[in-house]
């Protein structure tokens, strides 16, 4: 991909003042900010409409950016090694004199922290002296941006500038693991969990929020193209739009394919933009075909139950 300089500078200025931009990153576009200042990361909240309790994720270039504001350890470096820049966030433990703006953090002792591989957001990061404090870049609660346009049609003029990048390749979250102590997943994502147990030697645990079904307040609706959807639908009614995870060879017109041959890398690539492309359609319910529960359906399976919740 080529890189423009001068999109970088604009891009450099506006967030050298505190003001927000977008960026694109190999999982979903980032709204971002200055970590280091309250004032960035109260804009990004305030933008976003996020409840202020839910802390934000911080980018930087690489792990010696890094040092300065947390502690890791071995766990922390193999996974680092093999996986970065890439589609994973590390829960860490932040340092005392951690310059980190509370208001990022949410006053906490931990923080998240993630490395983007998208090569515009790794140039950007290169050239600041600051890491981005970037939650995904859609209004809370609702369908995460996968483009540029996607972003400007959540926030309009309310950001001065979105970098374009293209389409997120990997078009999911990162998966974000607490690494501080027995390595746990605390959101799946875009990378599968079997690949960091190979790598760790050891079967991590999943406390991922909405497969726990015993604390039902933790099945809040997110990830929602603001329609109702359903689940594992077999046969549908012509008023709604169906989701199916392969192409079929009779199509209809209310028939939204994720993947041609039921690829679960390509439907999860391709998840999120189908939810935009329905919501901006004319029908007001989606009926989603069961999805294979393993690797990336898992992820997949995750941010459909949630964005269900409606
Ligand atoms: O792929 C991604 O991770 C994207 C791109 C832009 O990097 N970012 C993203 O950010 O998904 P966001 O804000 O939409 O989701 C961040 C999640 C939230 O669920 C938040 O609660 C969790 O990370 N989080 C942040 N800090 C945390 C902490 N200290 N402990 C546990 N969870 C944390
Ligand atoms: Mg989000």
């Amino acid at each position: 991909m080529k890189i423009n300089l001068a999109k970088i500078k604009k891009a450099i200025k506006i967030l050298n003042k505190n003001d927000c931009v977008g960026i694109p990153t190999e999982t979903v576009y980032g709204l971002a900010g200055n970590a280091y200042s309250n004032l960035a990361c109260k804009k990004i909240y305030k933008l976003k409409k996020r409840p202020k309790i839910n802390p934000l994720i911080i980018h930087y270039y690489n792990y010696l950016n890094l040092e300065k504001d947390c502690y890791f350890n071995k766990s922390f470096y193999r996974l680092y090694k093999k996986f970065c820049p890439g589609p994973i966030t590390f829960i860490l433990n932040l340092k005392k004199d951690s310059k980190i703006s509370k208001i990022a953090t949410n006053g906490k002792n931990t923080v998240a922290v993630r490395f983007p591989k998208h090569p515009i957001t790794r140039a950007l990061l290169k050239k600041l002296r600051f890491p981005l404090a970037a939650p995904s870049a859609n209004m809370s609660s609702k369908v995460s941006s996968v483009s540029a346009s996607d972003v400007k049609d959540d926030f309009g003029k309310k950001i001065k500038y979105v970098l374009e990048g293209g389409k997120s390749s990997i078009g999911i979250e990162s998966t974000i693991i607490d690494i501080r102590n027995k390595p746990k997943i605390l959101r799946l994502g875009g990378l599968e969990i079997s690949t960091i147990e190979k790598v760790l030697k050891k079967k991590i645990i999943i406390k991922n929020n909405s497969l726990n079904i015993s604390s039902p307040g933790q099945l809040k609706l997110h990830y929602s193209p603001g329609i109702p959807i359903k689940l594992n639908v077999k046969k549908v009614n012509a008023d709604e739009a169906y989701i199916l995870i392969r192409k079929k060879k009779q199509t209809k017109s209310n028939y939204y394919f994720l993947s041609k041959r039921g690829n679960l890398k390509e439907a999860a690539k391709n998840l999120y933009s189908v939810l935009r492309k329905i919501k901006k359609s004319k029908y007001k319910s989606i009926a989603v075909t069961k999805i294979p529960n393993y690797g990336l359906g898992k992820t997949i399976n995750d941010r459909l139950t949630r964005a269900s919740k409606f």
